[in-house]
């Protein structure tokens, strides 16, 4: 199939989803495997536009949540997937689904109206689409500019925004960093330490005092203020790492023009260029509370890590999705026309750092795969050690970035590659779930990848459950409707699923 034919599969799938349903999935293809049961939450840009007013940014579309539950009772010992997706009811959402316009400025759209609508206007509105994570009890979607919002597990319903008893209130702010925001923010990529199931976040807060706030939350959900480091205004860090004593931040040459976006004239988005020939620099957060250690890397720009882990002499090994510089994202408009954007591919590379090298040394890097890949996950017990399989999304060559028709499987102790392709179709990021009562020794591909594809032809999409190992299908469960392709999403097995949910 040729990009252009593709180009209008994408176009096709960012339509606005519509319908918000519940339904039993009919499984149109294979079965269901029987040790499969928990529930998979899914989050990303649902609506696109509001009326006539299209959004200026893919990243600006408001939160829509998926939950797929699989399971059975006990009367009914078959499989089955029980699915249901709800907007995330924002305040910018709930307002302006009732005006019929757009009311929020966002960090991609400006209001219709210019510079006199936009003019100082910097509270962005917080779409709630990047993430969802079940943790200490509580479900939450996630947004790295802005406060979660909680949702009920099982109905989805909006809870409200959630700071943390508190713990998130911007205390003692400036006046300028307040009129951005109330709040501190909280980043759509936490990790769990499989070791003690504490989560580890941060948000990067802009304004006069930008700085990389940094956050714990124990398994019950308090959260505790780590420690705080100033970063350059331009910091835009999507994603960090952690690994049992470290906690790792990229910090990208980017430059911010904020006199335009102050005045309203261009967007939060537009305003970000990358800066040719600057370093990117590496910082390396003792989790003991020791000094931060700084490293630079080359160039370049990781939306996505994979993983990182310590090896034998206490070096530090990171594999992230490296392009090669911050990627210019034209307006949506010109994507659903058919203008895709033409960003440097992202390939999974290793970077190492030893910590006990001088500050200011270079990290080592490789490429790890000439396959370029992005939206790169792990097995989750794997988190922090020395993982040997990446999965993720992949493009064919020659194809506009964004036109992810394959997964892959990764292993990086050989460097072989397992490839699915998917096209005409197009699928999202793969959650890799382990099989469940494996041995403690099972190889760390044991399991299932789930992933939701949206197939062309039809206009709708569908669950698809793969062998981990072949990424073979296994099942194919069909939705009503269609769904954008969307960012991340997240299993919770069924053990650890509260008796209420009843899967
Ligand atoms: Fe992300």
């Amino acid at each position: 199939m040729d990009a252009q034919a593709l180009t209008k599969v994408w176009v096709s799938a960012h339509q606005s989803v519509t319908q918000e349903v519940q339904a039993t999935l009919p499984v149109v293809e294979g079965e269901i495997p029987l040790d499969l049961r928990g529930v998979l939450y899914r989050n990303g840009p649902g609506r696109l536009a509001i009326g006539e007013h299209a959004y200026g940014h893919l990243f600006d579309g408001d939160g829509l949540v998926l939950r797929f539950a699989i399971g059975g009772t006990s009367s009914d010992s078959r499989p089955r997937i029980r699915y249901r997706n709800r907007f995330v009811r924002t305040r910018a959402f709930v307002h302006e689904e009732r005006a019929g316009r757009i009311l929020y400025r966002g960090l991609g759209t400006n209001l219709p109206g210019g510079l006199w609508a936009n003019f100082l206007r910097l509270r962005f509105k917080n779409p709630a689409n990047t993430n969802v994570i079940f943790h200490g009890g509580r479900l939450l979607a996630l947004w790295e500019g802005g406060l979660p919002h909680q949702l009920d597990p099982v109905t989805l319903d909006t809870l409200g925004p959630y700071d943390f008893s508190g713990a998130l209130r911007n205390r003692d702010a400036p006046w300028l960093e307040r009129r951005i925001s109330a709040h501190l923010p909280f980043s759509a990529h936490p990790k769990i330490d499989p070791a003690t199931g504490e989560l580890y976040n941060f948000g990067v807060v802009v304004g006069p005092r930008p700085r990389l706030q940094m956050y714990r939350v124990d398994r019950a959900g308090a959260l505790q203020h780590e420690r705080t480091e100033p970063v350059a205004l331009e910091a835009f860090v999507h994603d960090f790492v952690l690994t049992p004593n470290w906690q790792v931040f990229f910090v990208y040459p980017i430059t911010f023009e904020s006199s335009p976006v102050l005045l309203g004239i261009s967007t939060g988005m537009e305003s970000l260029r990358p800066i040719p020939g600057r370093l990117t620099q590496v910082l390396l957060v003792p989790r003991n509370g020791g000094a931060i250690r700084r490293f630079v890397a080359s160039p370049c720009f990781v939306f996505h890590f994979a993983n990182a882990y310590e090896d034998e002499q206490g070096r530090v090994i990171i594999d992230g999705c490296r392009q090669a510089e911050y990627p210019l994202m034209p307006p949506l408009s010109r994507a659903l026309a058919g203008q895709l954007w033409d960003m440097p591919l992202a390939y999974l590379t290793r970077f190492i750092v030893d910590p006990g090298a001088e500050d200011g040394s270079a990290l080592s890097e490789t490429q790890r795969c000439g396959q370029a890949s992005e939206f790169p996950r792990i097995h989750p017990a794997w988190q922090g050690r020395a993982n040997r399989y990446v999965w993720g999304v992949t493009t064919a060559p020659g194809m506009p970035y964004n036109l992810y028709t394959s997964l892959v499987r990764h292993d990086l102790r050989t460097g072989e590659i397992v490839q699915r392709q998917f096209a005409p179709w197009i699928p999202g990021e793969p959650v890799m779930v382990p099989r469940q009562g494996a041995a403690a020794d099972a190889s760390e591909d044991d399991g299932y990848v789930l992933t939701v594809v949206y197939h062309g032809q039809t206009h709708r999409s569908a669950l698809h459950v793969l062998d981990a190992r072949s990424l073979k299908t296994l099942c194919v469960a069909q939705l009503p409707h269609h769904i954008p392709p969307g960012f991340h999403g997240n299993f919770v097995p069924a053990a650890e699923c509260p008796a209420g949910w009843a899967i």
